[in-house]
C-alpha cells in the first residue's frame, strides 16, 4: 500500500519494501518538505494514534483490554494443551492470537498478546501463569539476595521471538495500530513479592514501608526490564503503547508518588525518543489520575468509578483519556449496554481526546457478538 510506504520508514516496515520502494524511500522529492518522518509508521493517521495525539478523528476509535483470549472458542482452540507462557513465546501464535479479536470484533487496533509477567520468564524467572489464577513466583523476592533472579534484560537474545512476532503483525495489520504493552514496576513488582496474586497487597506494602531501599532497588531493576520490553516492541513496529498499572489504585497518592512514581516515569522517559503515544492504566485510580499523567503519559486510562469528563478535567487539557464502560455491562440487556455506551462517549467527547475501552479487561464470561456490537455502536454514534 503506497501510503503506508511513504509513512514507515520504521525498521519494522522495511522488510516488507521491496528494493525498488526502499530506493524509492531515499530519492529527494515532495516529501522532504513535510515535517520529519522520524518513528512514523503506516498506523500514524489511524483514528487511534490521532485520538491518543488529540488531533481530530472520523470516528471515535475502540479497543478492548484483554480483547485477546478466553471469551474467544478459536482462542480455546489454539490454546489447547499449550501453557501460556509458552503460547507467548511462538511468534505464529502470538500473531493468531492477537489477529483474532480485530477479526471478531472489527476493533480499531491490535494489541500485542503477550503478559506483563513475559520479560520475567525471559530472564529466566522461575514462574508460571496459572490457569484462572495468574501469575505464580517460585521464589518470591523478600530480600536483596531475591533480587538476582531480575537480571539486566539482552533484548536480541531474550526476546528474538517478540521482535520476530511483532514484525509479522504489522506487516499483516498494514494502517490498523498494533498495541504494545508492558507492566508497570509496582503491578510486577506486587506478583513477585507476594508470590502470586494478593487481593490487599500486604506483602507489597509491609516491604515498601518497612524496607523502602529494598523495595526502590526491586522497582528500578522493573523499570529496566519493562522499558526494554517497550522499546523491543516499539523497534520492531508497535506504534502506542500501554503500561498497565493494573493494581496500583490500592496506594494513597502520597505513597505513589514518593514510592512508585519515579519508577514509573522512568518506564515511560525510556521510551519517549521514539515518539510513540504511551497509554498509561490502572485500576481504581480516581485520587491518583493527575500524577499518572505527569509520570510521563500522553493517554491516561480511566475505569469505570469516574466519568471521563471528571476524569479529563482532574487531569488537564494536556492529556487524551482512555475507557470506561464498566466491564460488568456487557452482562446487561442490550439496551442498558447501549445507554452505557453513549453515555461514556457523551462523558469522553468532553476530552481533548478520546480512545473508547472497557473500564478493566474482557472477561472470559462474556459474548464476543455483545462486544462486536459494541464496536459497532461507537462507530456509528460517535461518527463526525
Ligand atoms: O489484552 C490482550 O488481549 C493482550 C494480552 C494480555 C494478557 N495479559 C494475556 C493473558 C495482556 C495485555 C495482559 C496483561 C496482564 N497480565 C495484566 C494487566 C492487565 C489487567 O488485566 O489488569 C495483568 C495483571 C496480568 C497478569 C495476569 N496474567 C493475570 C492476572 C492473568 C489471569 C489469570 C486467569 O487465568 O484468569 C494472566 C493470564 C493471562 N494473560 C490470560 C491472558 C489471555 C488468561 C490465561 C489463559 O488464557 O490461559
Amino acid at each position: 500500500m503506497r501510503e503506508s510506504v511513504t509513512e514507515s520508514p520504521n525498521r519494522a516496515a522495511a522488510p516488507n519494501l521491496s528494493a525498488i520502494e526502499k530506493v524509492e524511500q531515499q530519492v529527494p522529492g515532495p516529501r522532504e518538505e513535510r515535517p520529519p518522518v522520524e518513528g512514523r509508521s503506516a498506523a500514524y493517521d489511524s483514528d487511534l494514534l490521532r485520538a491518543a495525539r488529540r488531533e481530530p478523528v472520523s470516528r471515535t476509535p475502540v479497543w478492548f483490554m484483554r480483547q485477546a483470549g478466553r471469551a474467544l472458542p478459536e482462542y480455546r482452540k489454539v490454546r489447547a494443551g499449550i501453557p501460556m507462557l509458552e503460547s507467548c513465546m511462538r511468534p505464529d501464535l502470538v500473531t493468531e492470537i492477537t489477529l483474532q479479536p480485530v477479526r471478531r470484533y472489527g476493533v480499531d487496533a491490535a494489541v500485542f498478546f503477550s503478559d506483563i509477567v513475559l520479560p520475567l520468564k525471559a530472564i529466566g524467572v522461575d514462574l508460571e501463569i496459572k490457569p484462572d489464577v495468574g501469575p505464580v513466583i517460585a521464589n518470591p523476592v523478600r530480600d536483596f539476595a531475591g533480587l538476582e533472579q531480575i537480571r539486566p534484560l539482552d533484548p536480541d537474545a531474550d526476546l528474538w521471538f517478540v521482535t520476530e512476532a511483532v514484525r509479522q503483525l504489522v506487516g499483516e495489520l498494514g494502517p490498523k495500530p498494533l498495541i504494545g504493552f508492558g507492566g508497570a514496576p509496582f503491578t510486577v513488582a506486587s506478583y513477585l513479592i507476594e508470590g502470586g496474586p494478593s487481593k490487599n497487597l500486604e506483602k507489597t506494602k509491609a516491604m515498601m514501608l518497612g524496607a523502602p531501599e529494598l523495595f526502590a532497588a526491586l522497582l528500578d531493576r522493573l523499570a529496566d526490564l519493562t522499558a526494554g520490553f517497550l522499546r523491543v516492541q516499539i523497534e520492531a513496529g508497535a506504534s502506542i503503547v500501554q503500561l498497565f498499572d493494573s493494581w496500583v489504585g490500592a496506594l494513597s497518592p502520597r505513597d505513589y508518588q514518593r514510592y512508585v512514581m519515579p519508577h514509573s516515569a522512568k518506564v515511560l522517559a525510556a521510551v519517549a525518543d521514539l515518539g510513540v503515544p504511551r497509554i498509561h492504566f490502572g485500576v481504581g485510580t480516581g485520587e491518583l489520575l493527575p500524577l499518572m499523567a505527569a509520570a510521563g503519559a500522553d493517554v491516561v486510562g480511566v475505569d469505570w468509578r469516574v466519568p471521563l469528563d471528571e476524569a479529563s478535567r482532574r487531569i488537564g487539557p494536556g492529556y487524551a483519556v482512555q475507557g470506561n464502560l464498566d466491564p460488568a455491562v456487557i452482562f446487561a440487556p442490550w439496551p442498558a449496554i447501549e445507554t452505557r455506551v453513549r453515555e461514556v462517549l457523551r462523558e469522553g467527547a468532553q476530552a481533548p481526546g478520546h480512545i473508547f475501552n472497557l473500564g478493566h479487561g474482557v472477561m472470559p464470561e462474556m459474548d464476543p457478538d455483545t462486544l462486536a456490537r459494541v464496536v459497532e455502536l461507537v462507530h456509528e454514534a460517535s461518527a463526525r
